[in-house]
């Protein structure tokens, strides 16, 4: 098979796996399309550009990302429009953030050619997978890992890119519980907190296992230094409604600069909404839902996309927040706004459509 830009070898799966999902019914994560792409850094370049049937690797026991967590993802969407045409959204900014958390793990780049040339052929042999059920999508997961068998600490010379998809609904069947933590860290100043690796979601396992022991579905983070400040909300960026703006603490090198961040806050700066990039303290949160100031707390990720908190708990408090009619809700305007947007509802004055 030949794409615009890259020659990609193609090995078609015998047997589609298509018919065994429901898609009226996508758990997150678990319904893998039939194809993924791989290529592979070798000798000081990319080579290997391949599709193959979703399948195992066989990999090395000294494989280096195994032992030492050279290991980094990224996670973007697909949807389709009314004519059947596959939509991305905002790939390129997936491929340059990929790029920053390869410079900070000290791993090989990816050219674009690979990331995007590897993406299109992709969705294009696997494009009956994107589903186009109100509130699906084609989850895409490409991910880099270290591949050297060398048991020294050191970075990898070569390496494994890989894409593959798997078609999703909703990422929580309910608005999440989330807990302020307050003993943990999720990053510190000059880590890796900004970068997309495996080890950021790792040591976010066990702290949250024990906010779900105690009744919550997720955590608040907060700064490492006094856990003064907000930060992340389990795998999401956080965002706040305090006085009808639109409030979320600004990107550093220990928050994710999430894409679905970014969108959210552009479409709220075009439909005429206040926003604020800034430090919000967990003090401020707290009081502003008892004096009622601030009405809306969210979540904002790829994979849930918004996700409203029903629930923030605060040193043994349960701090509730109302469910609000869609028109009343800034998060549920914008992310209508924002599906449109992918779904080619509404023009993408923003450029963040990709056809494929
Ligand atoms: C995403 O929103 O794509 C994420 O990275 C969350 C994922 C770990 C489920």
């Amino acid at each position: 098979m030949t794409t615009d830009v890259m020659q990609i070898e193609f090995r078609k799966t015998e047997r589609s796996r298509i018919q065994e999902v429901d898609f009226n019914n996508l758990p997150f994560g678990k319904h893998f399309s039939d194809h993924m792409f791989v290529a592979d850094f070798v000798d000081g370049q990319w080579q290997n550009g391949q599709i193959l049937p979703f399948d195992n690797f066989t990999l090395s026991p000294a494989l280096s990302s195994l032992h030492y967590g050279q290991s980094i993802f990224e996670g973007m969407k697909a949807y389709k429009n009314e004519e059947g045409e596959v939509l991305m959204f905002r790939p390129l900014d997936n491929f340059k953030r990929m790029n920053e958390s390869a410079k900070r793990m000290c791993m090989a780049p990816l050219t674009e050619e690979v990331f995007m040339g590897g993406l299109e052929a992709l969705l294009r042999v696997d494009a009956d997978w994107v589903p186009s059920t109100p509130g699906s999508s084609l989850y895409i997961r490409p991910y880099l890992f270290a591949t050297d068998t060398f048991l020294g600490v050191a970075p990898s010379k070569t390496y494994r890119f890989c894409i593959f998809t798997c078609p999703v609904g909703t990422y929580y069947a309910k608005p999440p519980k989330v807990k302020v933590e307050t003993e943990y860290i999720r990053a510190a100043a000059g880590g890796v907190g900004y970068a997309k690796c495996a080890g950021n979601y790792a040591g976010s396992m066990y702290p949250t296992m024990l906010a779900q022991q105690a009744g919550y579905d997720q955590i608040l983070w907060t700064d490492a230094k006094e856990h003064k400040y907000f930060e992340e909300s389990g795998t999401m960026n956080v965002m706040f409604v305090i006085d009808g703006k639109l409030v979320t603490p600004a990107v550093s090198d220990t928050i994710l600069k999430g894409i679905t961040r970014d969108s959210i806050l552009q479409i709220a700066r075009q439909l005429g909404i206040e926003i604020e990039e800034r430090l919000v303290s967990v003090e401020e949160v707290i009081s502003g839902i008892e004096s009622g100031r601030l009405t809306e707390a969210f979540g904002a990720g790829t994979a849930v996309v918004v996700s409203p908190f029903s629930v923030i708990g605060y040193q043994g408090k349960d701090y509730m927040l109302a469910e609000h009619p869609a028109e009343k809700s800034i998060a549920v305007r914008i992310k209508n706004y924002l599906t449109d947007i992918r779904t080619g509802k509404v023009d993408d004055t923003f450029g963040w459509v990709y056809k494929v």
